[in-house]
């Protein structure tokens, strides 16, 4: 995209933490007209370096670099999750807007004082996924709207894998407090029953740990062992104010990969979602009395990581609430911690904190427009 396509509004953004996930994050953020993607950071300068260059991004060095730069308004915080609240009020301190990978915290207190410390300083902090604003998630979301299934009364979903240690090179944060499969994929399948039902009151649930140790599958780090520190399968029963309910389970110790499964069901049939960790894909809806489903084509944005840090930049620029909003996560947040209190205590746990349902995003929402 040349600069003389941007309008003069456009946002200045910065990046901290350039491992594996900001290249897809740069690679769109880069192309979106109305952002203006200016530095990356990151701990190890020379991957700092290494990204912004391979993104066109004029600048790279460390934090504080970055946070003394006074035309970038959001920083994108894509940094391990045992750190994302800390590097999130730093942001903050230093005046600028927070996008923040998943999960917002580790813990509910540090949640509360990010999205506390945001509002007394009159700024916003957004958070991930940003799939749910994809084309997949968006239709399903418009069909359940339109009462395709009639009333919505329950979900199951599943996400079941052998473990991450396969790809990613430095898998030891995805076994360590604040990841396993339920801190980093329930994310996406809890935002999305959340967008589809609202806020939860209660959950119960059980897990388990498979191996102490896991081995590394790849990079420079092959072959390494590392401990794992968190259940790696948790099975949830989740139920919502609106009398809603469901069942979920997230595994990182299943050799049947099977994954991206979303059903939620009405008074007059079952929607199957696509993968809520993408951001396109069809649904279908199966209507009692017919054998075969409907296939609902997906209809409005497939552009990938950072579609949220887009809305965020907009919502800035037109006095509306991010849709991603912090609210969302710090309640996605409480319902993960609550899956995970329930295991560990055999009781079940009722969530204190509300949310509004977010209204689907219309079809003609198109992060390649230049706006601002
Ligand atoms: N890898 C994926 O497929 C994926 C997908 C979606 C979301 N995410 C989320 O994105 C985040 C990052 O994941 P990743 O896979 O890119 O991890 P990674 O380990 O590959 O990269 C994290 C980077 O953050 C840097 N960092 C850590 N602490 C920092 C600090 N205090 N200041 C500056 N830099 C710091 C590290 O040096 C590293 O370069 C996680 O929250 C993860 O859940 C990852």
């Amino acid at each position: 995209m040349s600069s003389s396509k941007r309008g003069s509004n456009t946002v200045g953004v910065g990046v901290i933490g350039a491992g594996v996930i900001s290249s897809t994050y740069l690679e769109n953020m880069t192309s979106f007209p109305d952002l203006r993607v200016l530095f990356v950071a990151d701990l190890d300068a020379e991957r700092a370096r290494i990204q912004a260059e391979a993104y066109g991004v004029p600048g790279h060095g460390s934090v504080e670099e970055l946070l003394a730069l006074d035309e970038i308004e959001i920083v994108v915080n894509l940094t391990i999750p045992a750190v994302h609240a800390e590097v999130g009020l730093q942001i903050l301190a230093a005046g600028k807007h927070v996008w923040s990978e998943k999960p917002l915290a580790l813990d509910r207190r540090s949640g509360a004082q990010l999205l506390e410390t945001a509002r007394t300083s009159g700024l916003q902090v957004a958070c991930a996924p940003d799939t749910m604003l994809g084309a997949g998630i968006q239709t399903a979301m418009r069909a359940i709207t339109r009462g395709d299934i009639g009333e919505p009364l329950t979900a199951t979903t599943m996400f079941h894998v052998s473990g991450p240690e396969a790809w990613h090179p430095n898998p030891d944060f995805l076994y360590a407090h604040g990841a396993g499969p339920l801190f980093d994929m329930g994310p996406y399948y809890v935002s999305t029953l959340v967008h589809a039902f609202g806020s939860v009151d209660r959950v119960s649930a059980v897990s388990s740990t498979a191996r102490a140790t896991r081995r590394i599958g790849s990079g420079p780090r092959q072959g390494e062992e590392f401990p794992v520190e968190v259940p790696t399968h948790h099975a949830a029963l989740i139920s919502f104010s609106g009398g809603q309910s469901a069942q979920s389970t997230f595994s990182f110790q299943n050799a049947l990969p099977r994954w991206g499964f979303v059903e939620i069901s009405g008074t007059e049939g079952t929607l199957v979602l696509p993968d809520p960790n993408t951001f396109d894909g069809d649904s279908r809806l199966w209507l009692f009395g017919h054998e075969e489903p409907t296939r609902i084509p997906a209809a409005g944005s497939i552009y990938g990581r950072g579609s949220g840090v887009l809305d965020l930049a907009r919502s800035l620029r037109d006095g509306s609430s991010p849709r991603a909003s912090g609210e969302i996560a710090a309640h996605v947040l409480d319902i993960l911690l609550a899956i995970s209190d329930a295991a560990e205590s055999g009781q079940v746990i009722d969530i204190a904190s509300r949310v509004e349902k977010p209204l689907p995003l219309p079809e003609s929402w198109d992060p390649s427009a230049a706006t601002l």
